[in-house]
């Protein structure tokens, strides 16, 4: 089995078990606003984030590893269609249970389990790959550059056209690897 197929059967077990611990009522997120128009002086990364993703209404957008959603619900708010990749179901299906708890409409995201080793997308779909915090499978230095070109890791992810942005890891947030296009 191949290093990366190790990773990703270990990420799924790990986040199975993430899913089981998670308390639905911590979906809620009360202030959505503080994610709608950020400072670029802001101390908390997510709202950075934000910030230098710019205006994504009408864009489209792939949230890679999108975990609980968190990202995807913010980033639909804000106009976007979102495409939501996560290698997990329970984690896609807490997304998507997010997403009713924040009374936020499904419309305009899709959902999809899979790898983010192979994204079942077309070329010239994506507008913007919003990447935040680390994908353990797809190897801690890796980073996103231009279009995704090969990473240190040796990872490739195969999508034309799109904008990207790079959101470092929650527990050490490293809001200087953000890239501007
Ligand atoms: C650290 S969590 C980040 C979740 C979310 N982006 C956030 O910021 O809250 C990383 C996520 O990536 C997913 N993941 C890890 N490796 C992956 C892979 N190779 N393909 C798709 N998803 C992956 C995990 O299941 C997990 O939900």
């Amino acid at each position: 089995m191949s290093n990366i197929a190790q990773w990703e059967e270990a990420e799924v077990k790990r986040s199975s078990a993430e899913a089981s611990h998670v308390d639905l009522n911590s979906l809620r997120i009360n202030n959505t606003q503080r994610y709608m128009n950020p400072l670029e002086s802001t101390p908390y990364p997510l709202e950075y984030c934000c910030c230098l993703l710019g205006d994504v209404r009408g864009k489209t957008v792939l949230d890679l590893g999108c975990g609980t959603g968190e990202n995807t619900l913010i980033l639909s708010l804000r106009g976007a269609t979102v495409h939501s990749l996560d290698i997990s179901q329970e984690l896609v299906d807490l997304a998507k249970k997010r997403l009713e708890i924040n009374n936020a409409s499904a419309a305009n995201v899709h959902f999809m389990v899979g790898s983010a080793h192979e994204i079942d997308l077309p070329d010239e779909s994506v507008d913007v790959v919003f990447w935040h915090s680390d994908l353990a499978s797809l190897g801690s230095k890796s980073r996103v550059e231009g279009s995704f070109p090969d990473s240190e890791e040796g990872w490739t992810c195969d999508l034309p056209g799109a904008r990207t942005r790079f959101g470092g890891d929650s527990f050490c947030p490293r809001v200087d690897t953000l890239h501007r296009s």
